[in-house]
C-alpha cells in the first residue's frame, strides 16, 4: 500500500539570539493508509514541532514531507493549503475552536467550506458530536464547554471531512478514561471504514498501546517504541 505521508531526514533548530536549540535531527516517518501511529516523548522533545512540520505549518531546516505523493516542503503556501484542505485534518494541542460559533457550527464549518450543503453538513456534524458524547452540547460555544469537551469538538471537527490523514496533538490529554477510549474507538472505526491514517502525539502509554505502531521522539529522531513491560 502506498504511503499517505512520508517524512525524510527532518531537522529543525530554533535560534534565539546567541542560543541554538536543536529539536529534530534526522527524523523519518512513513505512514500508510489506515495506519494509526502514536508518537510519545518527553515534554519539550519536539512532538508538536514535528506535527506542525508534517502539516506544512512550519518549515524544516532540512528534509522533506510528502503527503499523498506531493511535496509539502517545496510547495508554495497556496499549494500547501490546498494539500491540507484536500488530505489532512489537524487537532491542535490547544484546540483552536472558533470562539463565536457553537460546537455544531465549529464541526460543520470545514464541510460547508468544502462546498457541502448546509443541511448535510449539520447532519454529519451532529452525528460526529453524538459519537464523542456531545449530543447535548450542540449549541454551546467553546467558552461554555469544559476543556475535555472542547477537545472532543476539535477531534470531531478534524474528522468531519474524512481526511486521508489526521494529525492530532494530545487529543485525549484532557479526557477521562471513558472519553479517551471513545475517541480512540472513533479513530479505529474511521481508519477501518474510510482508510483514514492517524498520527497521534500522546503522553499516555495506554493510548499508544492501542495504535497500530508507536515511536518515541528522542534526541531529535523517531525510534521504535520499546514494547511495554
Ligand atoms: N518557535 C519557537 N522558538 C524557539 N523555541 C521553540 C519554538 N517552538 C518550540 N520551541 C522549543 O522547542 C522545543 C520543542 O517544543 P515542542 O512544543 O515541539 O515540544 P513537545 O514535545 O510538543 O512538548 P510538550 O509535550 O510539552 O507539548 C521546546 O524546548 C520549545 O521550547
Ligand atoms: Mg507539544
Amino acid at each position: 500500500m502506498s504511503n499517505v505521508l512520508s517524512a525524510q531526514n527532518l531537522s529543525k533548530r530554533f535560534v534565539d539570539g546567541e542560543r541554538e536549540l536543536g529539536v529534530l535531527n534526522g527524523a523519518d516517518l512513513e505512514v500508510k493508509a489506515g495506519e494509526r501511529v502514536a508518537i510519545v516523548g518527553r515534554s519539550g522533545s519536539g512532538k508538536s514541532t514535528l506535527l506542525h512540520i508534517l502539516a506544512g505549518l512550519t518549515d524544516p531546516d532540512v528534509g522533506e514531507v510528502r503527503v499523498a505523493g506531493q511535496s509539502m516542503t517545496n510547495a508554495s503556501s497556496d499549494v500547501r493549503a490546498a494539500i491540507r484542505n484536500r488530505h489532512m485534518g489537524f487537532v491542535y494541542q490547544f484546540h483552536h475552536l472558533l470562539p463565536e460559533f457553537s460546537a455544531l457550527e465549529n464541526v460543520a464549518m470545514p464541510l460547508i467550506v468544502s462546498g457541502r450543503a448546509l443541511s448535510e453538513s449539520k447532519q454529519r456534524a451532529t452525528s460526529l458530536l453524538a459519537a464523542v458524547d456531545l449530543a447535548e452540547r450542540l449549541g454551546h460555544r467553546p467558552h461554555q464547554l469544559s476543556g475535555g469537551e472542547r477537545q472532543r469538538v476539535a477531534v470531531a471537527r478534524a474528522m468531519a471531512t474524512e481526511p486521508d490523514i489526521l494529525l492530532a496533538d494530545e487529543p485525549t490529554g484532557n479526557l477521562d478514561r471513558e472519553n479517551a477510549i471513545q475517541v480512540l474507538r472513533l479513530m479505529e472505526s474511521m481508519s477501518e471504514d474510510t482508510g483514514t491514517a492517524f498520527v497521534v502525539v500522546t503522553h499516555d502509554a495506554s493510548v499508544a498501546d492501542k495504535m497500530s505502531c508507536s515511536f518515541v521522539l528522542e534526541d531529535g529522531k523517531l525510534n521504535a517504541r520499546p514494547i511495554a513491560q
